[in-house]
């Protein structure tokens, strides 16, 4: 089981430092998809997916929050094909690898630690897997996820088990919905990286 996978060594010492995460993702993006799921056992896409596809209607608009090389909408269209999914992140090679899956209606470089330049109340459900995890994007970064989801819409994203309580996000994610921004619908202890044996937090949450 350990020690961990070098490449995941690597992507949580990023620091949230944004070019250093570019830097990084361009290099991996055309072996990712292979290494995350059958060297590292990868399950955060499919879980992701499961969750979200569960608690949307047919046509539902979705945000795939850092979406990568497209994993996730890959496994939501095989759940339900007629979602309508957006990706944004801030890897331009992970954004092309993200494109030839065609499981996207659009595709869009951009920064979740920032403003992102969609209306209040859009999706209809929101999905992030492997993105809040060490390194990459802190608890705030849930502010603009809560502000483009349409009231009552799911957002579900995993948050690796090491950043939890060390990063914030446990108290950031209560004190949302203790200011009644977000309902938690239930966060699950999951499998994240099956061949690590690292976990994840599952968090169903639901926009108000
Ligand atoms: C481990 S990958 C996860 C990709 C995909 N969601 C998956 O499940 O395979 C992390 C992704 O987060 C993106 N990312 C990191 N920081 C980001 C930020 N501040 N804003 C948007 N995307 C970010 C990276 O470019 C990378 O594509």
């Amino acid at each position: 089981m350990s020690p961990e996978n070098p490449l995941l060594l690597r992507a949580i010492s990023l620091g949230g430092n944004k070019n250093k995460i570019i830097e990084f993702y361009d290099d991996w993006a055309d072996t990712y998809d292979t290494d995350m799921i059958d060297t590292i056992g990868y399950v955060g896409h499919i879980i992701t997916a499961e969750a979200l596809a569960a608690l949307v209607s047919d046509g539902a608009e979705i945000l795939d929050a850092g979406c990568g090389t497209g994993l996730v909408a890959v496994e939501l269209k095989k759940r339900n094909v007629s979602l309508r999914i957006d990706g944004i992140d801030l890897t331009q090679g992970m954004l092309d690898e993200a494109a030839e899956t065609h499981a996207y209606r659009e595709l869009i470089v951009g920064d979740l630690m920032g403003k992102l330049d969609f209306s209040d109340n859009s999706y209809d459900g929101i999905v992030s897997a492997g993105v809040y995890t060490n390194g990459h994007v802190g608890p705030t970064g849930l502010d603009e996820l809560v502000r483009v989801a349409k009231p009552g819409a799911p957002i579900v994203l995993t948050v690796r088990d090491t950043a939890w309580e060390a990063d914030g996000f446990r108290t950031y994610i209560d004190d949302l919905a203790a200011k009644g921004l977000i309902r938690i619908r239930e966060i699950r202890h999951s499998p994240y990286h099956g061949n690590e044996g690292i976990f994840c937090q599952l968090c169903i949450l639901e926009a108000v």
